[in-house]
């Protein structure tokens, strides 16, 4: 599959490598552009090379964001319209500065801003060394560690899920967009390592 990947962080970087290295071709962008990222593509390996974020998010079927969640607002809606779209990235008012959610989880507002779309939120509740380090392709998927989805359109999250699993993660679909608020910051499973059996306890009990 052809992957679009915009931040080139933590986060971003990645998950680029674990897209590549589970045989998927991985265009990776940030903000200050590809020239900056050569080093960083080379050390990732074969699989991943440099765009902007216009390429990355034409070349993706599936395109995932990993920045500052303060700059949705600059994700190019149009080149988007159609993808499928991850969106991994937490709102924390010290970095982002006061957004107005309206009412909205954060992942509503970026589907809003990306009405083409079919965005997913995942990856938000695994910190970064978790995600490099703790995938296990060859475990069974109850013996792995989750990644938590959620979303309004149900095939987005079954190609998601594929991804999640292919890299070797347990995806728990956490439900709508609107629920994604219980992967969010300050809830019970955000940023704690759990296999899906005690996820999925975990979410029930919040009801
Ligand atoms: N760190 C974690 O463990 C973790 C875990 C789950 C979720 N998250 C969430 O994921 C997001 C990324 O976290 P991170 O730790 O990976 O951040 P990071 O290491 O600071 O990387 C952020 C990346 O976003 C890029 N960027 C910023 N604004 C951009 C824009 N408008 N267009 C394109 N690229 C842009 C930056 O590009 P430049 O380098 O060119 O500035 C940088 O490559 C955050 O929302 C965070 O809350 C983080």
């Amino acid at each position: 599959m052809n992957i679009g990947v915009i931040g080139s962080g933590n986060i971003g970087a990645n998950a680029a490598k674990l897209f590549a290295a589970a045989g998927h071709r991985v265009v990776l962008s940030n903000s200050r552009g590809p020239e900056t990222l050569e080093g960083l593509v080379e050390e990732i390996g074969p699989g991943v090379r440099t765009g902007t974020v216009g390429e990355a998010a034409e070349f993706g079927e599936v395109v995932m964001e990993a920045i500052p969640f303060g700059r949705y607002v600059e994700l190019p809606a149009e080149k988007l319209s159609g993808k499928i779209f991850v969106t991994a990235s937490n709102y924390y008012p010290g970095r982002d500065g006061e957004v107005d959610h309206g009412g909205l989880a954060s992942s509503e507002l970026v589907q809003k801003h990306l009405p083409g779309a079919r965005v997913v939120k995942a990856f938000n509740t695994i910190y970064f060394e978790r995600l490099r380090d703790n995938g296990r392709p060859d475990a069974p998927i109850e013996e792995r560690e989750t990644v938590f989805l959620a979303g309004d359109d149900e095939e987005a999250k079954r190609i998601v899920s594929g991804l999640i699993e292919e890299i070797g993660f347990a995806p728990v679909d956490t439900g709508t967009l609107a629920e994604s608020r219980r992967q969010e910051p300050g809830s019970p499973v955000y940023n704690v390592p759990i296999k899906p059996e005690q996820a999925r306890e975990t979410l029930a009990g919040m009801g």
